[in-house]
């Protein structure tokens, strides 16, 4: 095993091997390497990324089995403004998406990829999403030229000879998902540790469900099993099979006498999904625990009974650094202490990592995720951020110590409530409930979030981000709005819809709710309402909590605080609703008719 020659294929599917043949034909490759997933493997890809620079080894005392990487300065985040959708009608793709003429489109990555691996090696990298053979689970077979890609799937999803096995069955369709950094090493030119390229694609053929990625090494972009597979292919596949592919946490709350409940949340970008899926709950919760079955995304199905299930189809955390702390997120620092990939964080003279947030003290002095000195005083002058905001931990979901017992379940785990939430600094109350199903979907594909840095962009501005999809639906969104209509139709059970907001600020700009563990108190309201044990206000937007009905057991906060939380401000949402009309009005012709009814009744309730 240990000296395997990785040039030999590890497949014998006639289709993969002739796949893999006519993309090396096109990218022309210095070597091919079949990834068989070992862990000599890794730490042979690991040694020689140290080699070229484009990986530090961390200091293993500290960070056992941890590895540092510097993007380039224009490779920090996902382009949303460089991702296609190339359905063969535009329609299909609808307003909220780039799309572009299919034909025209691969074209124009032939002319792209056209030995755009010169001078590398073409890894064949298959995955699976979602437990290996898990009915729920998918498959596919990345082409890459970045060795980071490599070892970041390996932790992110389930890699190799497992994989090729279940290929080599034939049974389930495989995605394949071609992927260059787009720098050939061709005359003579040196690598650089993290090679891009300034054109960027992120292309996703739903009908032929494929993908073809070009010009980036970082996370969404890269890492293709993530939001190109996971959400835009997969919501597809859902949409025509019956089934959601959702951006969403999935964890479990256990009750002290043993009662557990899960709940599916979706919150946009960097909005708090691997916080609230690994929280810890506060003094006065004790024997209460939060499960941890994913971060990121949900694949969610009826099962026989009319019950919604769901899985997390990945296998590892891509988290967002600063802000992770000790006091914030315990769990997230766990996972990440061993074993993990760090980028665009800062350096330590003592071979660790730091990122602001991650203690109350800065260090004396580090180096920057730019590779720059970096000083609290130098910050203080210029405002230099010692990590880039968008920096990610890279870690295996197996080391979270709250990780659930059936997160690898493969029939998934079932689902009592859907959370939405986003951040909002006005409005939107910490809580409420749907009063029913298409009320919820309407909540949903309301929701409203400032834009943060997970992708480039307009950090702050409020945009309309449907079920935090908006960059993630594969498909026309107004569409997309009818599937979740129509799903309810399958089911005997319906979990019951809320939406939170952690982030509404008072007048001096601070915010309101202190978040985090604290948020266990409203996750315990909604399980239970789940389960029909806690009285419900009624208001124009939903049911609301009163202040008796949230536990304070452990945290003194002023009623008058919490009121100023739950306020429903008629005239502002009013205003919203405008907001609503916006998107609406670019999605009509597709919209479902209850989204209309829906809107008619919150005005009239207003
Ligand atoms: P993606 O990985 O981009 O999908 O992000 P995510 O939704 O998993 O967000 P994450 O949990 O990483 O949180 C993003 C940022 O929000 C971090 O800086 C957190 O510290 C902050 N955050 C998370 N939860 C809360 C909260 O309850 N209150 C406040 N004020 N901030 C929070
Ligand atoms: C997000 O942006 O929602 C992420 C990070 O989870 S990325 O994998 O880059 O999309
Ligand atoms: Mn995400």
């Amino acid at each position: 095993m240990k000296h395997r020659n990785h040039a030999v294929p590890l497949s014998e599917n006639k289709h993969l091997l002739r796949w893999v043949d006519k993309m090396a034909e096109l990218t022309k490759p210095a070597a091919i390497h079949w990834v068989d997933g070992s862990e000599e493997e890794r730490d042979r890809l690991y040694a020689e990324m140290v080699a070229s620079g484009t990986l530090i080894k961390l200091n293993q005392k500290l960070w056992p089995g941890c590895y540092y990487a510097r993007s380039d300065a224009a490779d920090v985040a996902r382009v949303e403004d460089r991702t296609f959708i190339c359905s063969l009608s535009r329609d299909s793709a609808g307003p909220t998406n780039n799309w572009e003429d299919p034909y025209v489109m691969r074209r124009k990555l032939k002319t792209l990829f056209r030995g755009c691996m010169q001078g590398r090696t073409m890894y064949v990298l298959p995955f699976s999403m979602g437990p290996v053979g898990s009915p729920m689970s998918q498959i596919g077979v990345q082409l890459t030229d970045s060795p980071y890609v490599v070892v970041s799937m390996r932790i992110m999803t389930r890699i190799g000879m497992p994989v090729f096995k279940l290929i080599d069955r034939d049974e389930k369709r495989v995605v394949p998902c071609m992927h260059s950094v787009g720098a050939p090493l061709v005359n003579g030119k040196k690598d650089v540790p993290w090679p891009c390229n300034k054109e960027k694609y992120i292309v996703h053929f739903p009908e032929a469900r494929e993908i073809w990625s070009y010009g980036s090494g970082y996370g969404g972009n890269a890492l293709l099993g993530k939001k190109c597979f996971a959400l835009r292919i997969a919501s597809n596949m859902a949409r025509d099979e019956g089934w959601m592919a959702e951006h969403m946490l999935v964890a479990g709350v256990e009750s002290p006498d043993g009662e557990k409940t899960y709940v599916a949340a979706a919150f946009p970008s960097a909005c708090g999904k691997t916080n609230f899926a690994m929280m810890i709950p506060p003094k006065g919760f004790e024997g209460w625990k939060v499960l941890t079955v994913g971060d990121d995304i949900a694949w969610i199905r009826p099962d026989k009974d009319g019950r919604l299930r769901a899985i997390n189809p990945e296998a590892g955390f891509f988290g967002v650094a600063p802000g992770t702390s000790k006091k914030t997120n315990p769990n997230a620092m766990a996972t990440l202490s061993r074993n993990s990939i760090f980028t665009n964080v800062a350096l330590t003279p003592d071979g660790g990592v730091w990122w602001e947030g991650m203690t109350d003290e800065p260090p004396a002095e580090c180096l920057d995720w730019q590779g720059n000195r970096w000083t609290p005083e130098i910050a203080k002058q210029t405002g230099a951020k010692a990590a880039h905001p968008n920096a990610r931990f890279t870690a295996p979901a197996s080391q979270c110590p709250t990780i659930d017992p059936a997160w690898e379940d493969p029939n998934g785990v079932p689902i009592g409530a859907i959370i939405f939430g986003g951040r909002r600094a006005s409005t939107i109350p910490l809580v409420y409930q749907a009063f029913n199903w298409s009320a919820g979907v309407y909540m949903g594909a309301t929701m409203g979030s400032e834009m943060t840095a997970a992708a480039t962009g307009t950090v702050g501005k409020v945009r309309r981000d449907p079920m935090a999809m908006l960059p993630f639906c594969g498909y026309h969104m107004g569409d997309y709005f009818r599937h979740w209509i129509k799903m309810q139709r399958t089911l005997s059970v319906t979990p019951r819809l809320f939406h939170v907001n952690w982030f509404r600020k008072d007048a001096e700009g601070q915010f309101l709710w202190p978040g985090f563990r604290d948020n266990m108190r409203v996750l315990k309201w909604i399980v239970d309402r789940v389960h029909g044990r806690t009285h419900g206000q009624e208001t124009p937007i939903g049911w609301t909590p009163q202040y008796s009905d949230i536990d304070w057991k452990g945290l003194d906060f002023p009623k008058q605080k919490f009121e100023e939380l739950q306020n429903v401000d008629r005239a502002a949402w009013k205003s919203e609703v405008i907001g609503h009309e916006e998107l609406f009005i670019v999605l009509h012709d597709h919209l479902p008719p209850e989204m209309i009814y829906e809107r008619e009744l919150l005005i009239c309730r207003l």
